[in-house]
């Protein structure tokens, strides 16, 4: 497995994952907030590329190199996170954020959620870093039970409309220590 920063020709694969995500949710459940041509888009995928903050891990699968998860990685901590109740203080150069994470579908439960993770965790040590933050929303049952199976602990709820899609989600704040 190889957990890198995405690169232009990733674009395509990138939101193809974001989109497979959202259409599985629209047969199978909601989980996330996201809709295909909505949230994430290629703007998404492109904005993240150009600040350099796209991550990808990739793995063999049947003979072939093959990108199984994307996410995007900075220091940016949207504004509504002041309403969570973050245990660890730490300027923000000092925690590393992730956004925008996802597992293709068809490869879901295989360990690659774990795997990135993994690599967020090293890069933030390899960074400097002391807390991991993220936030996901009060549906996403797999990726609460994944981030707490990791040693995320919850910094509170929060209720809200911070993307402008016409109504509230709850959102979980969660944070781990890097060290
Ligand atoms: C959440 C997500 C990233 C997990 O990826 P994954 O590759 O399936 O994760 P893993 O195989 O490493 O599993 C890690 C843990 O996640 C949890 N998990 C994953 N799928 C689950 C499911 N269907 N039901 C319950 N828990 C689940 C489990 O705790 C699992 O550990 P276990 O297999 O030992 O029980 C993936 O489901 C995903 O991409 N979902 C859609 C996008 C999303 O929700 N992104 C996060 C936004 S905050």
């Amino acid at each position: 497995m190889t957990f890198r920063k995405a690169t232009q020709k990733d674009a395509v694969r990138c939101l193809e994952i974001y989109d497979a995500v959202s259409d599985w949710e629209v047969i199978n459940g909601r989980q996330t907030c996201w809709e295909r041509g909505f949230y994430p888009t290629m703007e998404t995928v492109q904005t993240a590329l150009a600040s350099g903050d796209l991550y990808v891990l990739e793995d063999e699968i049947d003979g072939k190199t093959v990108i199984v998860a994307s996410g995007k990685i900075n220091f940016e901590q949207p504004e509504y996170y002041k309403n969570f109740d973050w245990k660890t203080s730490a300027p923000d150069n000092e925690i590393l954020v992730l956004h925008t994470f996802g597992v293709h579908p068809e490869l879901q439960r295989r360990g690659y959620g774990q795997a990135f993770m993994a690599h967020y965790e090293k890069l933030a040590r390899s960074l400097g870093c002391k807390v991991l933050r993220l936030d996901t929303v009060s549906s996403n049952q797999k990726s609460q039970a994944m981030y707490k199976k990791l040693g995320f602990w919850e910094t509170g709820r929060w209720e809200g409309d911070p993307n402008g899609v016409g109504c509230a989600l709850i959102f979980v704040g969660l944070e781990k220590n890097a060290d």
